[in-house]
């Protein structure tokens, strides 16, 4: 049988990129530091994010039916410690990070390199997770040349088998 430190190893392997979601539920919002992410469909244009059940993002995309996946300079990875727990909002930023009002009322962060807006196509419960489809209802790129941040950038591991399980 594969022990769980080489199946860690292997999945670890897997390169990810890393990002900020946004969500968004009434008065609500948050911004959370993701890597699984990926396009699932061309037509209609979807992208899937898989979210931990627990996670305050989870329970706001449920509850709100949008969110923003912003992709980052790989020179700025500070961001990604920072919103690996729930975010601070003051009514302009989330944890001092500017956002602005997508058309789903979601917010995007103005310093991302790259964001795309989803509507919330299909929820498929995995497990700890939960996988987003979303369609894309909105992009844009502000810096065509800066380079996405990915995992490999950083220290940090995300996935594998999950801490005292089998
Ligand atoms: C490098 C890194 C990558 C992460 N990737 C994911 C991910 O893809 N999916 C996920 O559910 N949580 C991921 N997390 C964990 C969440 O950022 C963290 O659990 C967060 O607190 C949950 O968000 P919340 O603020 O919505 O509760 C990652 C954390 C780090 C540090």
């Amino acid at each position: 049988m594969t022990s769980n430190e080489t199946l860690n190893k292997v999945l670890w392997k897997i390169p990810n990129v890393l990002c900020l979601v946004g969500s968004r539920a009434g008065d609500e919002r948050n911004g959370m530091t993701q890597s699984w992410v990926t396009q699932v469909s061309m037509e209609p244009v979807l992208v899937a994010i898989s979210v931990d059940a627990s996670a305050v993002t989870n329970r706001l995309i449920r509850a709100g039916g949008s969110f923003s996946i912003n992709l980052w300079d790989r020179d700025d990875t500070r961001p990604f410690v920072k919103f690996s727990k729930p975010a601070a909002f003051d009514g302009e930023s989330l944890n001092g990070r500017p956002v602005f009002e997508g058309s789903t009322g979601v917010p995007i962060f103005a310093e991302a390199v790259a964001w795309m807006e989803c509507r919330l196509h299909q929820t498929i419960e995995c497990g700890t997770h939960d996988l987003f489809l979303g369609e894309v209802v909105a992009a844009e790129i502000r810096d065509d040349e800066a380079l996405i941040a990915r995992m490999e950038d950083t220290r940090m591991k995300y996935g594998g088998v999950k801490r005292g399980g089998h």
